[in-house]
């Protein structure tokens, strides 16, 4: 079947229906309830997507989300994932075969099902980084929340807090208030996505604990499916959608390293000029082998499989019943 990708891919383009292109994925419609998530190798840093992809982020990505939805599925989580098994993909999408490199596809693809995404980008954080940095320092709080006094960058928060925000189509996602959330979805269902969001926060958090890595934040999606039900959709807690750090090189008051893109981030502050709008600088091949390396390597951290070694794994049929 299907061989392995190893060429890089900066946007697929496949005989289905496209309804989506992100910075980095495509979603493509395979039928009324199914959809194909397809992550390319594209890269973006500072919000700006480079020019050059980083050969196997795309297949990384993709096996990471469906590596944590089973986990998550047997802790009980209902979510979106029917299967990653390039064979099984072709069985529900056949126009896949004709004609296509499976390179195009195959284990950068996650079949799903359809569902009406919530209008709330439902982020934890288990201690203060980036955008909650930020606020902190401005205001002393957090979502509009008011934090204890005292704390810095990189510190652990006293308990992981649900800190939504905006699904913004175009620019940054904005912050928003839990009252905000209830707005939006009612109270119920608020309550419903903060609940969930917290416990597989602490799933997530506890697993990669155990591997030595800090979960520091994370942001979830989630939505409604045609019966109905509640489902966590989108991609999960992947490199992209998280903050991982290393626990050796924790340190309170700087910001650490990031694990994934920062050979990509070193270069282009060492690039005197750049604006940070587009278009980027072209990246080094050197930056972009070493970026690549460093998506093996988290992979490889979180879930103890060389990702040549891992197989594509397939879900339960039936999501369970959740809110
Ligand atoms: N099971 C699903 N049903 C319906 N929509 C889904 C499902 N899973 C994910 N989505 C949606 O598909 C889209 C994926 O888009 P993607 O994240 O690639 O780009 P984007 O959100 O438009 O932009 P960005 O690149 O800034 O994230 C998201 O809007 C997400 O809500
Ligand atoms: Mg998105």
């Amino acid at each position: 079947m299907a061989d392995s990708p190893t060429r890089a891919l900066r946007r697929s383009t496949l005989p289905l229906p496209l309804l989506n292109r992100g910075k980095v994925r495509e979603m493509y419609e395979v039928s009324p309830d199914l959809l194909l998530m397809v992550a390319s190798d594209r890269v973006s840093a500072f919000d700006v997507v480079m020019a050059e992809p980083v050969p196997r982020k795309g297949e990384v990505l993709t096996l990471i989300t469906a590596w944590w939805l089973k986990r998550l599925e047997g802790a009980g989580v209902a979510h979106h994932a029917v299967s990653a098994d390039p064979d099984e993909i072709l069985r529900y999408a056949p126009r896949l075969a004709e004609d296509v490199d499976p390179a195009g596809w195959a284990r950068r693809a996650l079949l799903v099902r359809r569902t009406t995404p919530l209008p709330v980008e439902c982020v934890v954080r288990g201690y203060l980084a980036g955008s909650a940095w930020k606020e902190y320092r401005e205001s002393g709080t957090l979502a509009g929340e008011p934090l204890p006094g005292g704390l810095e960058e990189s510190q652990q928060l006293p308990a992981p807090l649900f800190s939504p925000a905006t699904k913004a189509v175009e620019g940054h996602d904005e912050n928003i208030t839990f009252h905000q959330v209830v707005r939006a979805v009612g109270a119920d269902r608020a309550e419903a996505l903060r609940r969930l969001s917290l416990d597989i926060y602490a799933v997530g958090a506890a697993t990669a604990g155990e591997r030595g890595l800090i979960l520091a934040d994370t942001k979830f999606e989630f939505g409604i499916d045609g019966g109905g039900r509640l489902l966590l959709i989108d991609e999960v807690l992947t490199p992209d959608s998280s903050r991982y750090w290393p626990q050796e090189g924790h340190r309170v008051g700087s910001a650490p390293p990031s694990l994934d893109k920062q050979p990509v981030r070193d270069f282009l502050a060492s690039v005197e000029g750049w604006d940070r709008q587009p278009p980027p600088p072209p990246l080094p091949e050197a930056v972009v082998k070493a970026t690549t390396e460093r998506y093996l390597d988290i992979f490889r951290r979180l879930t103890g499989t060389d990702l040549d070694d891992f197989t594509p794994p397939s879900f339960s049929s039936e999501p369970g019943e959740v809110a």
